[in-house]
């Protein structure tokens, strides 16, 4: 048996996504189907479309979703029909090198479904970081399903499936900061945004946000930024430094992933600080730095996949801090939108107008 559903493809490098019916087969071992019920827009989609993460169009995009478990296969015991859960990226396996060390949020083999998901002329697609969240059912390895408390609605539950958990975890997880930091974040989208909001949850006392857009700075104070840059209109690094008592900032986070904001996180931050970098570069983007600079000015340069975060561990974490008032998930939802507007909301990004549009099915 097999579902025929409506799902969002990307057929070539640049081309304007499309609906189309997809073939989602029954769970195999180990492997779970999913009622989608809301998925954001994340830059990343729009990456993959216009081919800066690899060639194997056609796409299924979307990826930060939430659900309902719809059937699962042999074998599986973690999740059942009817859980309300968040997909993630990164089911660990426990058996790498990463997860015997124990560090599992490095996994260098996380689980997908084995099988595939095709068109109806059984063209088999490739589901964006192994989930493909833009269509009313998807199929993931059952380790891909974070159950968390259904009182959190899909749209906003769905959001720490990527940009949101990457921006929280890249300040807090992999930038490690904490009470009394300093931090400045470089790009204040959904994951930039949410890189303030986890520095602001850490007890960081100076939050400096850096854009190039004065809509975007405006949200980023309605998400704990303490100061703002406009770095179209000033020089971001000598503007940090200020702010900073003339030395720079103890964490920065490129939340853009372009070599001039990795310069300028570089030269922004404090002696012994720390680089994080969040944002993803594409493939012809190259990095000159002085290696004496790299050298003399310490401290770490860190990037962060997925906000180093373990999903068993921090979905539920945060959804429970969100019922509780203590962590502004919804303000990440600009609007909601249906399954055959995901282009106009790639265009409402690239116009700023938005941190995160969000299909609800
Ligand atoms: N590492 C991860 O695990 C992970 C997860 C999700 C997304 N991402 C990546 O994070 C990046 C941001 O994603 P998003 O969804 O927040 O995107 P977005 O388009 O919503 O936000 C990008 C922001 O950067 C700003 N910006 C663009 N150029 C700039 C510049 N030169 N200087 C300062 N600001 C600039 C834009 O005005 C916008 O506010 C993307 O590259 C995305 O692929 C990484
Ligand atoms: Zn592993
Ligand atoms: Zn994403």
């Amino acid at each position: 048996m097999s579902y025929e559903v409506q799902g969002v493809i990307a057929r070539g490098k640049g081309e304007p996504v499309s609906l189309a019916t997809v073939v989602v087969p029954d769970p195999g071992p180990g492997e779970a189907v999913v009622n989608v019920q809301a998925c954001g827009v994340c830059h990343t989609d729009l990456h993959y479309r216009e081919g800066g993460i690899n060639d194997e169009f056609p796409f299924l995009l979307g990826h930060e979703a939430a659900g309902t478990v719809e059937a699962v296969g042999e074998g599986v015991t973690t999740v059942a029909p009817g859980d309300y859960v968040i997909l993630n990226w990164r089911a660990v396996c426990g058996e790498c090198r990463a997860c015997l060390r124990g560090r599992p949020w490095y996994c260098f083999a996380t689980h997908n479904a084995r099988q595939k998901m095709t068109l109806a002329d059984g063209t088999e697609l490739s589901p964006a970081l192994g989930i493909g969240a833009f269509v009313e059912k998807t199929l993931v390895a059952a380790g891909q399903c974070t159950k968390v408390d259904r009182a959190a609605s899909p749209a906003v539950a769905g959001l720490l499936g990527c940009g949101v958990m990457a921006g929280l975890g890249a300040a807090i997880n992999t930038g490690g900061v904490t009470r009394g930091d300093s931090v400045a974040v470089i790009g204040c989208g959904g994951v930039g945004d949410a890189a303030i909001m986890g520095a602001s949850l850490a007890g960081a006392r100076t939050i400096i946000a850096v854009d190039v857009d004065d809509r975007k700075l405006e949200w980023a104070r309605g998400v704990g930024a303490t100061h703002t840059v406009n770095s179209r209109a000033t020089d971001p690094v000598e503007a940090i430094r200020e702010l900073t008592g003339g030395h720079g900032a103890d964490v920065v986070i490129d939340a853009v992933g372009r070599p001039e904001t990795y310069k300028q996180a570089f030269y922004a931050r404090d002696l012994a600080g720390t680089v994080v970098l969040v944002g993803v570069p594409t493939p012809e983007m190259t990095l000159e730095l002085p290696l004496l600079d790299v050298f003399g000015r310490g401290g770490a340069l860190k990037s962060s996949w997925y906000g180093d975060c373990l999903p068993s561990r921090d979905f539920p974490m945060l959804i429970d801090l969100y019922l509780q008032g203590r962590l502004g998930l919804d303000k990440f939802v600009s609007e909601t939108i249906a399954l055959d507007q995901v282009e106009e909301a790639f265009a409402r990004m690239g116009r700023g107008e938005v941190l995160r549009s969000v299909v609800v099915l």
